[in-house]
């Protein structure tokens, strides 16, 4: 009983894949978990209503205005009843659909209002998913927060050879199980993680300070992601504007020596992520009053440097996060200067963005960042929405922290 008491909508759409939606059915009910259905139109072209409530021993819901259906379970309870959302297959003109939130019948409109975590499993011929337009779609969903399993490369029913088959059952078992493995294991362990992000100001007097371009942008996607995986997460963050899940605790800082003082003060937690472009320097002395033009002279600005947040948690013993990770915002020598943050700092992780191009890193929606760890291992992420860098560097995170063998 791997999956005991998971509760799994399925949507079938319309392509020949939708019979294969009978083996993950029985596979998963083989398993304990609970099952309801939407067939799409088309695809009752490919499967009966009878056949997967014969499987699911549930109700097959299949129009948006069916009276009973409503008075048994409304199209919002539905999404709400459910702990994970599959759509199989996704048909490439289902995915068109999901990119400009149509609610046309059931299917779409459950999915537009659900803040569940869904499953497309696409399933086409291999010129439609390679099609400029499907892969820009694949890009907007997959920033839209939507996971993806697939396509295979293999025969298709069409006969032609290449990327568009869909996963098999058995591969969509394991992806869940490995979904729902983690999924509980976060929820036993309490996860908690803080996330740095945002620039910071130093000021010199009432209204003039030091400060940086950074937008915060990619550590709000962090947080956003880590909390998608369950983890308690908390923003410290330097002056920035981005709407968070009411779930994900912000405090709201000015200058460094206030966000290294709320980071204490969230301390314990499993993981940190220090995404802030935290000022290098504050002025020594901080006037009260609006400083005059006479009263300096050139040159006359006096700087220290502030406490570096990433290296206190990377070398707090008492209560070291188990997983530190930092940002590098270099504009030559990435990977060089990454590694020796890495060892002057003593973290596990720096996530290296070149901060030199104009259409990535700071105040943009896209990045690219290389990944660097203490061992040395490099990989890169080629340029992407913020949001799915973000996905990624969480997942990772999270597999790293779960690895850990003293943490298990
Ligand atoms: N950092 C920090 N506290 C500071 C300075 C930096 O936590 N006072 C963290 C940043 O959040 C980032 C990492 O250190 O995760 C690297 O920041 P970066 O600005 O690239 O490097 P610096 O250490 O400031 O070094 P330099 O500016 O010389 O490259």
């Amino acid at each position: 009983m791997e999956l005991k008491n998971k509760k799994i909508l399925i949507i079938i759409g319309g392509g020949i894949a939708a019979y294969k939606s009978l083996d993950l059915i029985r596979l998963l009910k083989k398993n304990g978990s609970e099952i309801k259905t939407i067939l799409t139109k088309s695809g009752k072209e490919f499967v009966t209503p009878l056949s997967l409530t014969t499987l699911t021993r549930s109700k097959t819901y299949e129009n948006i205005f069916d009276q009973d259906a409503e008075a048994e379970i409304d199209h919002i309870a539905l999404s709400r009843w459910a702990d994970i959302i599959i759509v199989m297959p996704t048909t490439a003109n289902f995915m068109s659909k999901l990119t400009i939130g149509k609610a046309e019948d059931l299917a779409t409109t459950v999915l537009l209002a659900s803040d569940k975590n869904v499953l497309l499993v696409p399933a086409m011929n291999v010129r439609m998913w390679l099609h400029k337009a499907t892969q820009a779609n694949l890009k907007v969903l997959q920033d839209f927060g939507y996971l993806f399993i697939g396509p295979e490369k293999g025969e298709m029913a069409c006969g032609e050879f290449g990327e568009g088959k869909m996963s098999s059952p058995r591969q969509i078992f394991s992806y869940l199980k490995n979904y729902f493995d983690k999924k509980d294991i976060v929820k036993k362990k309490n996860l908690k993680a803080l996330v740095t992000t945002g620039p910071t100001r130093e000021y010199l007097d009432p209204v003039r300070y030091i400060s940086n371009e950074s937008s915060g942008k990619q550590g709000y996607e962090i947080a956003v992601a880590l909390n998608k995986l369950g983890i308690k997460t908390t923003v410290i963050a330097g002056p920035s504007n981005y709407k968070t899940p009411k779930d994900i605790k912000v405090k709201k800082v000015t200058s460094a020596d206030e966000m290294m003082l709320n980071v204490k003060e969230s301390l314990p937690v499993d993981l940190a992520v220090c995404a802030a472009a935290v000022a290098d320097f504050k002025p020594i002395l901080k006037k009260n009053k609006k400083i005059k033009k006479d009263e300096i002279e050139s040159n006359s600005i006096m700087l220290k440097k502030n406490n570096d947040i990433l290296e206190f948690l990377s070398k707090n013993n008492k209560s070291r996060p188990r997983i530190v990770a930092g940002f590098a915002a270099e504009t030559d020598n990435l990977t060089k200067n990454s590694l020796s943050k890495i060892k002057n700092k003593h973290c596990d992780f720096i996530f290296a963005n070149d901060v030199s191009k104009k259409n990535i890193g700071f105040n943009s929606d896209y990045n690219k960042v290389t990944m660097i760890d203490k061992k040395g291992n490099i990989k890169h992420f080629p340029k992407n929405k913020k949001s799915f860098i973000a996905n990624k560097i969480a997942q990772i995170l999270l597999d790293r922290l779960l690895d850990d063998r003293n943490f298990n």
